[in-house]
């Protein structure tokens, strides 16, 4: 392990690090645009300089190597001097956008200006204008007179995407992020990272643009429920103290965006689209009545008439719900295992276009806890639904049930979210929360546990399915 010297305290490096890597990983900070610890190193925005003690010039850090005593200075005149210059080299043709743009907030050009530069532009000549808004894709919006030429996106779609869907062209002032002509973005399940890593308001998401300022919204940690990789992902939303009370108060209660959240063990920094696009999961029209036969009943009658039907059944069909929590799914075991036959539904399918599977994050499995399904209630569990003649009652939890292939004659209790026909078919039907409405953990195709927390109230017709089995348990069922 070489020891460097930086600012003069000594600093144990792991061989093969750079300066900038080996100073992040002891509490130096280093400005970066275009560094990025996934990515390879360009090394173009010069912002990372140091200085190395006894020499007269600064060179970059992010592509320095650390070597045994090796002393150097993030901090000194020089150092200072030159990243002064720099940021107004780079702001030179920057627009002055900040009122109007998304990054607002969050942009690192913002942050460094204020803490390296501060000083108004040197420059006496007109700006260079280039495309304001550019259709990169369907998805994402391309403004070139913010883009700062760091080269992140590019890097990003040959390095890990691997769709090598950009590209830099011409030279000079004129040079111009551009998708490939043979290889488009929209071609990209994982293109919007590309608005993440982005180091200023360049890269824009159509879905997101001018809908919010980011000091407005909250991260709440979540998992996507879109594969049974389980990202683990922030979803924003308006904070309480900036609620809406006119204009459109349902931005309330909606999801703003989702971003990665970095989780080595699961997806490192990146998410796919499918993952950002949640708010189509869980936004879609909600069913929030309880019904007895197409009727809407009180939630207590809905249940104890469910409870009621249960205690009478002889013959019991339980198909649970892959998209049911941990603590869901082992809510339903206690209550139900053992004296009813039980089988793990795939709630959801591929869409149609939908990549199945790849190297880097999606998994072929689209529900996110089948694994903890398969953990509680057993392998066998998995298998097609299989419908003795007798069965006399089914109890379909979650989507994706083809209610044709129940057995005619039985009765239904069936559990669910969203508006969709067969709720009033069934004998009792009961509204239950969504992801966003409660906590709990999912269990991903690998093992790993992670856990996501509530967004908004669920309403008080709907009930969390965790009570809803609390409900169903034997001695319930017993008094009933
Ligand atoms: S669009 Fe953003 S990430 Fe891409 S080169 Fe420009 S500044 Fe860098
Ligand atoms: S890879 Fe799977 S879990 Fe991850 S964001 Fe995409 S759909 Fe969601
Ligand atoms: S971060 Fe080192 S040159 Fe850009």
């Amino acid at each position: 392990m070489p020891e460097i010297f930086i600012n003069g305290q000594p600093v144990q490096a792991e061989a093969g690090q750079t300066v900038m890597q080996a100073a992040l990983a002891n509490g130096f900070y280093i400005p970066y645009f275009c560094w990025h610890p996934e990515l390879s190193i360009a090394g173009n925005c010069r912002i990372c300089t140091v200085q190395v003690e006894g020499r007269s010039w600064v060179e970059i850090s992010c592509n320095m190597p650390v070597t045994e005593g090796l002393h150097v200075l993030t901090d000194s005149d020089l150092v200072r001097e030159h990243r002064k210059a720099t940021m107004q080299f780079i702001t030179l043709n920057h627009p002055v956008d900040c009122g109007i743009c998304d990054k607002a907030g969050e942009c690192t050009l913002q942050d460094y200006h204020f803490a390296y530069n501060g000083s108004a532009s040197v420059s006496r000549e007109p700006k260079v204008h280039a495309t304001k808004f550019h259709d990169l894709s369907e998805r994402i919006l391309l403004d070139n007179e913010r883009c700062i030429l760091c080269s992140r996106c590019v890097r990003f779609t040959r390095e890990i995407s691997k769709s090598n869907a950009l590209g830099i062209k011409n030279r000079g002032d004129v040079s111009l992020v551009r998708a490939a002509d043979d290889s488009p973005l929209d071609a990209d399940p994982y293109s919007d990272n590309v608005i993440d890593i982005c180091p200023v308001g360049a890269l824009l998401s159509k879905p997101f643009l001018h809908k919010a300022r980011v000091w407005y919204l909250k991260p709440t940690p979540s998992i996507c429920p879109g594969c049974e990789r389980g990202c683990s992902v922030n979803i924003w939303h308006r904070k309480a103290e900036w609620h809406l009370r006119a204009l459109d108060p349902a931005q309330n209660t909606s999801i703003a965006r989702v971003t990665p959240l970095e989780n080595p063990a699961v997806n490192g920094p990146w998410i796919c689209n499918k993952g950002r696009d949640l708010a189509q999961v869980f936004e879609r029209p909600r069913a929030d009545r309880a019904m007895q036969k197409g009727k809407p009943v009180e939630l207590a009658s809905a249940l104890l008439a469910a409870r009621n039907l249960i205690g009478e059944a002889k013959r019991v069909v339980i198909l649970v719900s892959s998209w049911g929590s941990n603590e869901e799914l082992a809510a339903c075991r206690d209550a139900l295992n053992g004296r009813f036959a039980t089988f793990i539904k795939r709630d959801h399918a591929p869409l149609p276009g939908e990549r199945i599977e790849d190297d880097l994050l999606i998994r072929p499995d689209k529900n996110p806890n089948t694994a903890g399904a398969r953990a509680l209630f057993g392998e066998a569990s998995l298998r097609e639904p299989a419908f003795e003649p007798d069965t006399d009652l089914v109890l379909v939890w979650g989507e994706g049930c083809n209610f044709a292939t129940l057995p005619a004659g039985a009765k239904i209790i069936f559990l669910n979210s969203y508006l969709q026909p067969e709720n009033g078919h069934a004998d009792v039907f009961i509204p239950v929360s969504v992801q966003t409405e409660r906590a709990g953990t999912y269990t991903n195709f690998a093992g790993v546990v992670s856990a996501f927390e509530p967004c908004f109230p669920k309403q008080p017709t709907v009930a969390n399915a965790q009570d809803v089995f609390a409900a169903f348990t034997q001695d319930a069922v017993a008094r009933s």
